[in-house]
């Protein structure tokens, strides 16, 4: 039986982002614990006309960059959303990305997990809250587990994190999301 198809959200568009090492680490974890290839979503590669020609916009489904952006989430089992705190939330692309997405059907029963980081030490608790609440409101289904990686960039040696703690509890949400999805 094939695995499920999950999918990586870099949930900024900040070039050189410490969200988008993470989630390279965490799709290491992934892969190496479960045998599983991830799509990565990045925010950053969005078009670059994403804002005055797709959001809102009724023509959108016919914008070729986007139309792929949107088979590409309609095709995937589940979203895993790396997201960093910007002021005291979730990046403002994150959720235009989610206004911009086909409704209901875009995240209708699909499966949702979060992983938070910041500078501070909230970890986007309160990020992922506000964005659990979008989720909800959008009917998919939310693993509970949501790792809080504060003072994210104490822990990083270039690229890699190194943090062993850190580096236990993605192998743990690994773990998890694999059970929530098989
Ligand atoms: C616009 C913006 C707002 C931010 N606001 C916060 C914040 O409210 N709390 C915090 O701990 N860190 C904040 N940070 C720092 C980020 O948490 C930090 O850059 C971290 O590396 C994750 O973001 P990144 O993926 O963009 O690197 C902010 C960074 C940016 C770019």
């Amino acid at each position: 039986m094939e695995g499920p198809r999950v999918g990586l959200v870099c949930s900024t568009s900040r070039q050189g982002s410490t969200s988008m090492k993470l989630l390279r680490c965490y799709e290491q974890i992934l892969h190496q614990r479960h045998g599983v290839f991830s799509e990565v979503l990045d925010l950053a590669q969005l078009p670059v006309d994403f804002l005055m020609a797709v959001l809102y916009q009724p023509t959108k489904a016919s914008h070729p960059e986007w139309q792929q952006w949107q088979e590409k989430v309609d095709s995937l089992d589940v979203l895993v959303f790396v997201i960093p705190e910007y002021n005291g939330s979730y990046p403002g692309i994150l959720k235009a990305f989610v206004d911009a997405l086909a409704y209901p059907r875009s995240l209708y029963n699909k499966k949702t997990a979060m992983i938070g980081l910041s500078d501070g030490t909230q970890g986007a608790a309160l990020a992922m809250a506000h964005f659990a609440d979008v989720l909800n409101y959008a009917g998919s289904v939310t693993l509970p587990l949501r790792p809080r990686l504060i003072q994210i960039n104490r822990y990083m040696e270039g690229d890699q994190l190194t943090h062993e703690p850190y580096l236990r509890l993605l192998e743990q949400h690994a773990d998890s999301l694999m059970a929530l999805v098989r």
